[in-house]
């Protein structure tokens, strides 16, 4: 297993380019499954939870060809199986997102139950009632998810809780219902108006994505599509985050601030100054960090995928910053992590208080999962000496190279590979 070793104490200097948003990636990758056209997606991110999804497909008989850096090519004319086996379901829960497209397009599915995951139970409950109501016959049995419909018809469909991949599911699922489909209390992410946004330009009929309603009229087929994934705000905010920490002077290329108001408010009240300039942030901070509260929300609200990392950068603030999450029931594994390296945090329930301490000290940590490693990376930038981050594989399923882009800001950051450290 990869490590990354870093020194702390560099400033943060330079430019980068933002990936593709993975949360839009991988939905969008699902859709292919919607028409048996070509699919050609551009600014699709490297990352291995798109590799694992690429094999999921390609198992289905989806034919997925790379076109180049970061463009995919996929056609689903003639697939062979509408099965996600446990394999590859257990190392990415988002291949729950086939069992919408399979059931509206194909009228079956048998998707592995995903189970949970570090940061909590992750539930699918809706994603099944959701379905029922719009007439599939689902049973859970076995471990899979097995649904069946002759063809799906458009209902009103109200989610007990907002649901990210919920929402993306059903949405995929009504676009080719008999009839009209109204999602209640639906996700409002960005991701899921990029989701959107591609079913409209295969043929899809949607209104009120991006607010909590929104309303499908359903379609006979859907036709191919040559699209391009929205940037990654969260790959974009863990980047002002560890400038906040670090400190320095860092340009973000191709970065999605439009979608990033809940975490550049808050950088913002912790004193970095942030410039806008279309697709372009400029982060610059020259001071020690100023302790910043928040709790996270569904979007618009602050983002749960950024809570560990501006949980770092308060782990070193001046003051103290109470932190809740209230999303997730176990998203403060990072929390022991940054404790070995010096940080003063109390958890109690779903809320973290931070006291800024004036340094962290290097140590070697535990990466648990994926945003928990971006907060150890953050905190190693910052830490006296050299900070090893072990299980770095976390990392490397939502972050295209980020200790290369590190590298490109002046950071001290290598990756090594079991091999060579034994
Ligand atoms: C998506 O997960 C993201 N993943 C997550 O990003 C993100 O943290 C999360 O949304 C919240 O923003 C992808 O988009 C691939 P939810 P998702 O369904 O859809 C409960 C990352 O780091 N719930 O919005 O699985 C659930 O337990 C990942 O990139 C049910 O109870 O999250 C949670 O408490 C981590 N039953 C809450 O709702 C259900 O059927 C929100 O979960 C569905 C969800």
């Amino acid at each position: 297993m990869d490590k990354l070793n870093i020194t702390g104490g560099q400033r943060l200097q330079g430019e980068v380019v933002v990936s593709g948003a993975k949360n839009a990636a991988l939905p969008i990758l699902c859709a292919s499954l919607l028409t048996g056209d070509d699919v050609r997606l551009t600014n699709v991110p490297q990352l291995n939870d798109i590799n694992t999804l690429s094999r999921l497909l390609g198992q289905m008989g989806v034919k997925v060809a790379q076109e180049g850096a970061g463009t995919l090519v996929l056609k689903a004319d003639a697939l062979t199986s509408c099965e996600a086996p446990y394999e590859l379901v257990k190392t990415m829960r988002a291949s729950i997102l086939v069992l919408g497209p399979l059931v509206a397009r194909f009228g079956e599915a048998r998707v592995s139950l995903p189970g949970g995951c570090a940061i909590g139970q992750r539930p699918v409950d809706q994603h099944i009632k959701g379905l029922a109501a719009l007439g599939a016959d689902v049973r859970v049995e076995h471990g899979f998810v097995v649904a069946r419909a002759d063809r799906l018809k458009g209902a009103i469909v109200r989610t007990d809780m907002i649901t990210v991949t919920g929402t993306e599911n059903l949405l995929m699922a009504a676009v080719l219902a008999e009839g009209e489909t109204v999602l209640d209390n639906a996700a409002r992410e960005p991701e899921v108006v990029d989701l959107a946004e591609m079913l409209i330009a295969m043929g899809a009929q949607i209104e009120g994505h991006g607010t909590d309603r929104i309303v499908v009229q359903g379609v006979e087929r859907l036709h191919g599509v040559d699209y391009r994934v929205m940037a990654d705000r969260i790959e974009a905010g863990t980047f002002l985050c560890a400038v906040g920490a670090a400190g320095g002077d860092a340009i973000l290329r191709a970065a999605p601030p439009a979608a990033m108001g809940a975490v550049i408010d808050k950088l913002r009240r912790a004193g970095v100054t942030i410039d806008c300039d279309g697709d372009n942030i400029r982060a610059r901070m020259d001071r020690r960090p100023t302790a910043v509260g928040f709790r996270t929300q569904e979007y618009p609200g602050f983002a749960t995928d950024m809570q560990a990392q501006l949980m770092a950068m308060n782990a070193v603030a001046d003051g103290t910053a109470v932190i809740t999450e209230n999303i997730f029931e176990n998203r403060f594994m990072h929390v022991q992590e940054l404790i070995r390296l010096g940080a003063d945090i109390a958890i109690d329930g779903h809320t973290a208080v931070v006291k800024g301490v004036p340094s962290l000290s290097g140590a070697t940590v535990m990466a648990t999962d994926l945003r928990a490693s971006a907060s150890l990376v953050i905190a190693g930038l910052v830490a006296d000496g050299v900070t090893t981050v072990e299980r770095i594989y976390h990392l490397d399923r939502g972050y295209e190279c980020m200790e290369h882009k590190l590298q490109q800001l002046g950071a001290r950051i290598e990756r090594v590979s079991d091999r060579r450290s034994a």
